[in-house]
């Protein structure tokens, strides 16, 4: 975009990606406005020039993206889930809702739009329900933005950063070895990531903002390291030097705990989970941009890791 301070609707701006995306745009002099439905959950951010968070109690109603849409340069989507809360959210949010940003964008006149999908995603073949719908969601906007707006997606394996939900979840399983648990079982063992620091997902997205050439791209997005679960299970736990033994479960067993764990509060792992899984989430290509390494982030961890976002990360950024 070559406009000096672009207007930029941030959709799913609240959640871990989000916040980092809009504290590099903030930072690069754009407006952001970003609605959100806790605002007070995200209040650190609103010491960031050019940010303006707004309540907005569900941006999926047509009234609410028609009116967010008006008198934008770019609107990014990031909104996303790992598992349904009622059936049939995978498609509401991940394919239905996508179009809807689309079509609010031609009405208006946006001219340009970043939709996050994910690795893996696949409309056909996508191994579990979150990739196929992610992969029909990421197709729509392809296919339906081709008319009047720039659409570039991105597709990232999973992303790693201080307040992240991947390796801090199992920093916090982990932190309660050896007592009261000696071992962690661990499903899917096997699977494997190519994990990428959030710093590189937010500065490509930002960048590709301004460069027209990446519309119509779909770009994946990998660090430079690729990693099994275990071995990354392991190397967290070295990092927070704890001693306990890391169990690995043979596939019939992660497929029993998922199908108990969907039933535990918050779901930790699901049977669509176990299925995501089962497609590495690995680049094809090199992703020159993407240069930090897990390794490095997880030498840096120690027992202050699961630390909530603080105002002083923002600044930093
Ligand atoms: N993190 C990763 O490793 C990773 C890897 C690959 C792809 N992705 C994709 O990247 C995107 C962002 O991921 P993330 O890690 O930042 O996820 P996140 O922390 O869970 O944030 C998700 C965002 O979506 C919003 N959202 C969810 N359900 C909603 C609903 N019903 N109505 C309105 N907003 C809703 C959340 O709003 P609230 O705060 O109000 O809930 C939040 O802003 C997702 O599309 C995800 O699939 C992430």
């Amino acid at each position: 975009m070559a406009l000096k301070h672009p207007r930029v609707l941030l959709l799913g701006g609240s959640g871990f990606v989000g916040r980092h995306l809009a504290a590099e745009l903030a930072n690069r002099g754009h407006r952001v406005t970003l609605p959100c439905r806790h605002p007070d959950r995200i209040k650190a951010l609103s010491v960031l020039p050019g940010l303006n968070i707004i309540a907005e109690t569900d941006i999926t109603q047509p009234q609410a993206l028609d009116r967010l849409t008006r008198d934008q340069d770019a609107v990014i989507n990031l909104v996303g889930i790992l598992n349904e809360r009622r059936k049939g959210d995978f498609r509401r949010l991940h394919v239905d809702f996508p179009q809807a940003v689309v079509e609010a964008c031609q009405k208006n006149g946006v001219p340009r739009l970043l939709h996050m999908s994910a690795l893996g995603a696949d409309q056909a073949s996508g191994s579990s329900l979150y990739l196929r719908s992610k992969g029909e969601g990421e197709n729509r906007v392809h296919t339906f933005g081709q008319k009047k707006l720039g659409v570039t997606s991105f597709r990232p394996s999973v992303i790693f950063g201080a307040d992240d939900s991947f390796i801090n979840r199992f920093a916090a399983l982990l932190r309660l070895c050896p007592w009261p648990m000696p071992y962690l079982p661990l499903s899917c063992p096997q699977a494997r990531f190519a994990p990428v620091y959030i710093g590189d997902v937010v500065r490509a997205m930002a960048d590709s903002l301004e460069d027209p050439a990446s519309i119509g791209q779909r770009i994946e997005l990998c660090g430079p390291e690729t990693w099994t679960l275990q071995q990354i299970v392991e190397s967290i736990r070295d990092a927070l030097g704890k001693r306990c033994l890391i169990l690995p479960l043979p596939d019939g067993v992660s497929r029993v705990m998922a199908s108990l764990l969907q039933h535990a509060p918050g779901k930790p792992f699901t049977p669509d989970n176990y299925l995501s899984l089962q497609t590495p989430s690995v680049c094809a290509t090199v992703c020159p941009q993407c240069r930090h390494r897990l390794s490095h982030f997880l030498k840096g961890l120690s027992g202050g890791h699961n630390r909530r976002p603080r105002l002083d990360d923002y600044r930093r950024h």
